[in-house]
């Protein structure tokens, strides 16, 4: 089961996490091979800083953050006083999107992989990679304190990605884990 009580819930805001969020994840999305825009997907949204940082850098991205804990319904309604139409927030399970195949231009996981047990990844991955578009990317960063993934975890998300026809186009391995996985085939609107 994903955890998600006391430590975490605290740890979404603290000031650490944050630090992390503003130094780690400019740099990150700096590495997407794509420009980003359209319709992107975040996954374990939190307490919305990653999802700030996804919408001041992208101008025309139109966000929808998926996130199980009820309390992130309160922060992100804040947040839409600002962002408006271009975010959107809904209470669901990561492992279980209540999004039509193909729906999305990117699908980003930051600090949420580990999160999830291990036996349990691949139904996250798989989940990201359906409500993707063909030939889209799927990009996944951790590495808080927090989040850090162990080494068994790295190499079963690329494992997964690459056994469900991924290519890998962005791998960065240490602490701080990150990759850009492009979904195979074509998107037939372009
Ligand atoms: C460390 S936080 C990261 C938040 C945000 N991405 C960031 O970087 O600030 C991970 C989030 O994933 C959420 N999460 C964990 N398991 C989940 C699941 N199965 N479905 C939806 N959200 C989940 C947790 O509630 C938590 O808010």
């Amino acid at each position: 089961m994903s955890r998600t009580v006391g430590f975490w819930k605290w740890w979404n805001n603290a000031l650490p996490h944050r630090m992390h969020i503003k130094r780690h994840v400019p740099k990150f999305l700096s590495t997407c091979p794509d420009s980003v825009r359209g319709a992107v997907l975040e996954l374990g949204a939190g307490h919305g800083w990653t999802s700030q940082t996804i919408l001041e850098t992208f101008p025309y991205v139109e966000l929808t953050c998926v996130e199980v804990d009820e309390s992130a319904q309160e922060v992100f309604s804040e947040l839409q006083d600002t962002y408006g139409k271009r975010l959107a927030i809904q209470k669901a399970d990561i492992r279980s999107l209540p999004f039509d195949r193909e729906s999305f231009d990117v699908v980003i996981a930051i600090n949420t992989i580990g999160y999830i047990e291990d036996s349990e990844v691949a139904f996250v991955l798989q989940e990201a990679l359906r409500v993707l578009k063909k030939g889209a990317l799927l990009g996944i960063s951790d590495g808080t304190i927090a989040t850090m993934p162990s080494r068994a975890k790295r190499m079963l998300v690329e494992k997964i990605v690459l056994e469900e026809g991924c290519e890998l186009e962005y791998v960065k391995k240490g602490l701080r884990f990150s990759l850009w996985a492009r979904k195979s085939g074509v998107d037939s609107e372009l």
